[in-house]
């Protein structure tokens, strides 16, 4: 078959869905569905998200910088949907999901318990971007506390 040449856009599927947790850091939370993340930096570890303006975890990131990626399973999928529809500003997402909202490690915003993975990152810089506004790199937090073990054990 011929290829077809067709105006730009962004054509790097599939992208992988996540929840990301975000919060002012006293006890306002939201949730956010995110489909344009990605790899940045392996050390130190560093991944993006890019978050519309529009947003209300726009301004909740703003503001604190703090924030968790949370993978999805399965069992997640509709939860997912919802926090990609409905806005924080609205909605308790944590409550009309029923989803538990975890201690995390090194960051002011919860982690979803549910969620077996949940990468606590703070935003290290922004990019950004034309129409999709604010483009965050962050760095791992996580990573970088067990790395601090590491050195401290050696040393
Ligand atoms: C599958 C899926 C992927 C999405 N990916 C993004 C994204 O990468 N960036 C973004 O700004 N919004 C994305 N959205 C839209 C937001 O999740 C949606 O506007 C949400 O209601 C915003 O919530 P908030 O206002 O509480 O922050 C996505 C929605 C869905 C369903």
């Amino acid at each position: 078959m011929a290829k077809q040449v067709w105006k730009p856009g962004n054509m790097l599927y599939p992208v992988p869905a996540v929840m990301v947790t975000t919060g002012d850091g006293n006890g306002i939370d939201d949730i956010i569905t995110i489909a344009w993340t990605g790899t940045i930096n392996s050390d130190p570890p560093m991944v993006s998200i890019s978050v519309r303006k529009s947003r209300y975890s726009h301004e909740l990131l703003t503001k604190n910088g703090e924030f968790v990626i949370n993978l999805v399973t399965k069992d997640l999928c509709y939860a997912m949907d919802y926090c990609g529809v409905k806005s924080g500003r609205d909605v308790d997402k944590f409550a009309e999901m029923k989803m538990t909202k975890g201690k995390a490690q090194t960051v002011s915003v919860p982690v979803i318990e549910e969620s077996p993975v949940n990468i606590e990152s703070v935003s290290y810089t922004h990019l950004r971007a034309h129409e999709t506004d604010s483009y965050l790199v962050c760095r791992l937090l996580l990573e970088k506390k067990n790395n601090q073990k590491k050195k401290k054990k050696s040393s």
